[in-house]
């Protein structure tokens, strides 16, 4: 009752929802279904004071996301967690390309498009074979009972993102433990800190190796543009950062989804052509990118309501990508549904980068899985598999499974 309370569609909005409901860890927070039916752009009081907006349908979030009088700049952005700096976040670092507007973006954006080609990202497809078999074969030696997320939906992805920067073959291992230290659920915020400290300085340390011994690889590449190695080694981080937690939760929340609608996991098996279908698919159900955040730049008039300059509004991503005006039955898994317009990786000019790269990864990937270990289970209850409940990034911290040898 107190959530339809909650929900009255002419008071503001006091939080973001954001308790899943008990039971079903892959659907959104029940309060954004019943916002989305009454009212899509909704007034939102954030913590630090501010009045903003909350989006919940596919159409105001994709409005946003396509309009250029909304900013991404992080230093203009309310958000509606608890403890968010008061009057707003820093500014981005050099190389983050989600915190900042045109022309900078413009600039950053056309110079890494033209090296994210069509050839590197088919060169990259036989990579990722090798390197999913690779992972496959450990996993099989080790087990069974494994965590599937250290022993394959975290090295997969961070040796990809090796691979595209072109991180020496002997740095690799060490890179990729570093990297798994940053989002370990065991390590302390200080030890978290120091990885990614010590993992940026990796970067940096790249740059200059790469100008003095160009290889064939992404990093290379770009040092052949105008960028400065402080634009360089920032970018090399942020792609780090985009494109490793990001599919790492993709793949393990997707395997988790996949092992809790068996039916869909043997049309998967039966059909490893459903591959490219199940992948987009799985994007939409789980869009574990879940929220996004616009400042207006000047008053927009949208779904009927005027935001003012200034103002902040918060996307709930998963909210439009579980819209049923959009998508029937919209919070049934269904491998082989129409998931055209799903904004799971965003929308607009921010639309991921990687977006290719992250398809070829769990379009290999997710079949590879599931054909080398047709019974594939979890070790545990459902209900003990750690959730990453207040992260950015939704996912799994860890996923036990077994299969019979
Ligand atoms: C941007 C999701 C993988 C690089 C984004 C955005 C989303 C997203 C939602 C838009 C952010 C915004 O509008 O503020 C994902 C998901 C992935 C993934 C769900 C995996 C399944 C990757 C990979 C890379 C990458 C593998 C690169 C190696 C980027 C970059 C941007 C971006 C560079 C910024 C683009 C811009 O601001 O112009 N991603 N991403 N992502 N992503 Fe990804």
């Amino acid at each position: 009752e107190e959530i339809t309370h909650e929900a009255a569609p002419h008071t503001e909005l006091a939080t973001l929802p954001t308790s899943r409901p008990a039971g079903c860890p892959f659907d959104p927070p029940a309060e954004l279904a019943t916002l989305r039916a009454q009212t899509p752009l909704r007034r939102m009081r954030f913590p630090d004071g501010h009045l903003g907006w909350l989006a919940t349908s596919h159409a105001a979030v994709r409005a946003v996301l396509a309009d250029r009088r909304f900013s991404s700049r992080y230093e203009l952005l309310h958000l509606p967690v608890p403890g968010a700096p008061e009057g707003g976040l820093p500014p981005a670092p050099i190389g983050d390309l989600t915190g900042i507007d045109a022309p900078e973006h413009t600039r950053y954006r056309r110079l890494l498009m033209g090296k994210f080609t069509v050839r590197r990202m088919r060169a990259l497809t036989s990579r990722v074979e090798e390197i999913t078999a690779e992972c496959l074969d450990a996993m099989e030696r080790r087990g069974p009972s494994v965590d599937l997320v250290a022993a394959f939906a975290h090295p997969v992805p961070a040796l990809m993102i090796c691979e595209l920067l072109g991180v020496p073959e002997a740095d690799r291992e060490d890179f990729q433990r570093t990297a798994a230290g940053m989002s370990d659920p065991e390590a302390t915020l200080e030890q978290m800190m120091e990885s990614l400290t010590s993992l940026t300085e990796r970067v940096h340390a790249l740059v200059p190796a790469k100008r003095a011994h160009p290889t064939d690889d992404l990093l290379s590449d770009l040092t052949t543009t105008d960028l400065t190695d402080e634009e360089l080694a920032g970018i090399g981080s942020f792609l780090l950062a985009a494109g490793l937690d990001t599919t790492a939760n993709m793949l393990g929340l997707g395997t988790f989804a996949l092992l809790r609608n068996p039916p869909q996991a043997a049309a998967l098996r039966a059909e490893p052509e459903l591959a490219d279908q199940a992948v987009e698919e799985l994007l939409r159900y789980l869009t574990i990118t879940h929220t996004g955040f616009r400042a207006a730049l000047e008053d927009v008039e949208l779904e009927g309501q005027l935001i003012r300059a200034g103002e902040t509004v918060t996307l709930s991503v998963q909210a439009a990508n579980r819209d049923p005006e959009r998508f029937p039955d919209p919070d049934a898994l269904d491998l082989r549904r129409s998931t055209t317009g799903h904004m799971a990786f965003g929308h607009g000019i921010h639309q991921c980068l990687g977006q290719q790269l992250a398809r070829v990864e769990m379009r290999v990937a997710f079949p590879a899985l599931f054909t080398r270990f047709p019974t594939l289970r979890l070790a545990c209850p459902p209900e003990e598999v750690p959730l990453r409940t207040d992260q950015s990034i939704y996912g799994v911290h860890r996923l036990p499974v077994t299969w019979d040898r």
